[in-house]
């Protein structure tokens, strides 16, 4: 059994995260949601201040959404903010603000599946769960030279119930921390640390000379790109937003007048899109202050190409956006392409 192995390696390998020195199971949900699709290094900081600004569920439950948006704003895949604020007005509600320790119980709050409800139950609960993530995926597969797809339905399927059955399930807390903690470590994507591996004399891949090869991935679905005509209009010193209702990115979070094109527009398309839409005006009674280059801004599945122009207009009245002052916009939750562009205004 690879178990006893991996929580020595552990005891002697793993840093020190804040995380890791509690069972509250707040928390742990809390660092859990924000380091999913996302490194311990960009995360920290992040857990650092929903912790410091929410102590406790209670205390995320109560606060607006935009205040947890605005506290998320940079780390990107905003559901998760939405679903984790969701999910703690559930808790308290639900659950008078005590985390259930069932792992089928937390799969019943907004935003937790099957990786985050093992991850609570076991290292809060200790509960025999096996947590699948990237790392345990890429482990496995290296160990056992597995070459299904770990991303294709029979694949999701083997590997769950391949994790199930290596689970020591007396210290499932620490054996799931500590598989995950080696993948982040040692077995590593690209540079594995093999001549140093506790599993250098059995693992499959790696006598084979073969550990790169694997997990075995099938393309995923293909990158889309978005070109962004943003417009900041300034207007008796304020400028001008709308919050984001679709269910596109970045719901719920605010922006300046925006146009969108699927190819790159002509700026005469543009201008007179403009005209129509946004400034509602026949004339030319505004004047264009400036214009950014294009910013390339990558999501996980699309290209968005955003570039903005700053406009001077004497009288502005469009009901779609609201007037906003310098000192609100700052205070508004954006998209960090936009933080980004008005932190010098
Ligand atoms: N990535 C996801 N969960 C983690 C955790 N608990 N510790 C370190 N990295 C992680």
């Amino acid at each position: 059994m690879i178990g006893a192995k991996l929580i020595k390696w552990f005891k002697q390998n793993k840093r020190d995260l804040p995380w890791r020195n509690t069972t509250d199971p707040y928390k742990v949900w809390l660092s859990e949601i924000i380091l999913q699709q996302t490194r311990v290094a960009q995360g920290m900081p992040y857990y650092m201040a929903f912790v410091k600004t929410f102590p406790t569920v209670f205390d995320l439950a109560k606060a607006p959404e935009q205040k947890v948006l605005k506290l998320w704003q940079g780390l990107g895949y905003y559901s998760r903010a939405r679903n984790l604020h969701t999910a703690a007005k559930e808790v308290v509600k639900n659950y008078k603000g005590i985390f259930p320790s069932e792992f089928e119980e937390l799969k019943k709050l907004k935003g937790v599946g099957d990786y985050t409800a093992a991850a609570i139950s076991s290292f809060c609960f200790n509960k025999p769960q096996a947590v699948v993530d990237g790392n345990v995926y890429r482990v496995l597969a290296r160990l056992f030279a597995i070459d299904t797809p770990i991303n294709s339905t029979e694949g999701k399927k083997q590997f769950a119930l391949l994790a199930q059955e290596l689970v020591d399930k007396k210290n499932a807390g620490a054996y799931n921390q500590a598989i995950m903690e080696f993948g982040a470590l040692y077995c590593t994507p690209h540079k594995p640390n093999c001549e140093a591996c506790v599993f250098y004399d059995t693992c499959l891949s790696g006598l084979a000379g073969k550990a790169l090869n694997y997990p075995i991935k099938i393309a995923s679905k293909k990158v889309t790109t978005r070109y962004f005509e943003y417009f900041v209009i300034i207007s008796n010193k304020n400028t001008y937003t709308q919050k984001r209702t679709e269910s596109d990115i970045w719901k719920n979070l605010h922006q300046f007048p925006l146009l969108e094109y699927a190819e790159k527009p002509t700026d005469t398309g543009v201008l007179e899109q403009l005209k129509k839409e946004i400034l509602k005006t026949k004339t030319n009674n505004f004047e264009i202050i400036k214009q950014t280059a294009y910013k390339k801004h990558q999501l996980s599945h699309q290209t968005i190409y955003a570039r903005f122009t700053y406009i001077n207009a004497k009288k502005f009245t469009n009901p779609n956006y609201k007037q906003t002052s310098l000192k609100q916009l700052k205070k508004l939750p954006l998209p960090i392409l936009l933080a980004n562009e008005i932190v010098d205004l």
